[in-house]
């Protein structure tokens, strides 16, 4: 933990954001909306060094749902090519933090080029341990549940049926999730006014500390997230239980 952290010492161990806004901010300033999503992938490198600088573990963040194949293809088209030119040009400044750079969320539907790109960068920074930064891409919280209750099924039917294994465990369930070793969310922050979870980390959430802030994302900065902190740090965590 750096000078830096918060005065109580309470930081996230992972935090996670939602990064809304791009649209807003960009329209806000008469751009077209991939000008937004532009700013808004540059924010993520001086992100990681601000999140790394508070002493947080696991940094993840949601920028592209499965739902958002929704939108207009020129905007889904324009994000991949954002992807792909952000992974392509960040990833040593990145690892230049010690972040190991992780991938969350399935793999189908990514266009092969951007897939390939992704698998480089993992490699290329598989060794950092000081902070491991997940981006979520293609990612959806019920997306998640489902491919593990599947892969669960499949593996236990490959062991020979059901009836021996007995009912299944959330710890069995957990193993199947796409990063079963990152620890819950402990904060997640939702930028750009908007109060809801819109499928992100929906089994992880459960017990996760919420912060909603009105400010789009590309105008995040190091104060906000600061606030973010401190609210953080003021929060009693019961889990169900009683005041300690
Ligand atoms: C968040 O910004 C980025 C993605 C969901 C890809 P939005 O594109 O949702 O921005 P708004 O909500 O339209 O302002
Ligand atoms: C949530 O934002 C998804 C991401 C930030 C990647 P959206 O803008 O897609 O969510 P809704 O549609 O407002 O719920
Ligand atoms: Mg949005």
């Amino acid at each position: 933990m750096s000078e830096h952290s918060v005065e109580n010492g309470r930081v996230p161990r992972h935090l996670a954001i939602i990064l809304d806004g791009n649209g807003r901010w960009a329209k806000r300033r008469g751009l077209p909306r991939l000008m937004g999503h532009r700013a808004g992938l540059r924010k993520l490198e001086e992100m990681v060094r601000l999140v790394k600088r508070e002493g947080i573990r696991y940094f993840s963040v949601y920028a592209f749902s499965t739902e958002n194949w929704n939108r207009p293809k020129m905007e889904v088209d324009g994000l991949m090519s954002l992807f792909r030119y952000y992974i392509r040009r960040k990833v040593e400044a990145i690892k230049a933090e010690g972040a190991r750079i992780r991938f969350c969320g399935r793999k189908d539907k990514l266009p092969p080029d951007l897939l390939d790109q992704m698998r480089w960068a993992e490699e290329r920074t598989a060794n950092e341990t000081v902070l491991d930064f997940i981006l979520c891409i293609n990612y959806g919280g019920r997306a998640e549940v489902m491919d593990a209750v599947n892969a669960l099924v499949r593996a236990r039917q490959a062991q020979g049926g059901d009836e021996q294994a007995g009912p299944v465990t959330e710890e069995e369930l957990r193993r199947f999730f796409y990063l079963p070793d990152v620890p819950d969310p402990d904060l997640i922050i939702r930028t750009s006014g908007e109060l809801r979870l819109s499928n992100f980390w929906l089994w992880e959430a459960a017990y996760s500390e919420f912060y909603f802030t009105d400010i789009h994302w590309p105008d995040f900065d190091e104060a906000a997230l600061k606030a973010a902190l401190a609210d953080y740090a003021g929060r009693e965590r019961r889990y169900g239980g009683l005041k300690p």
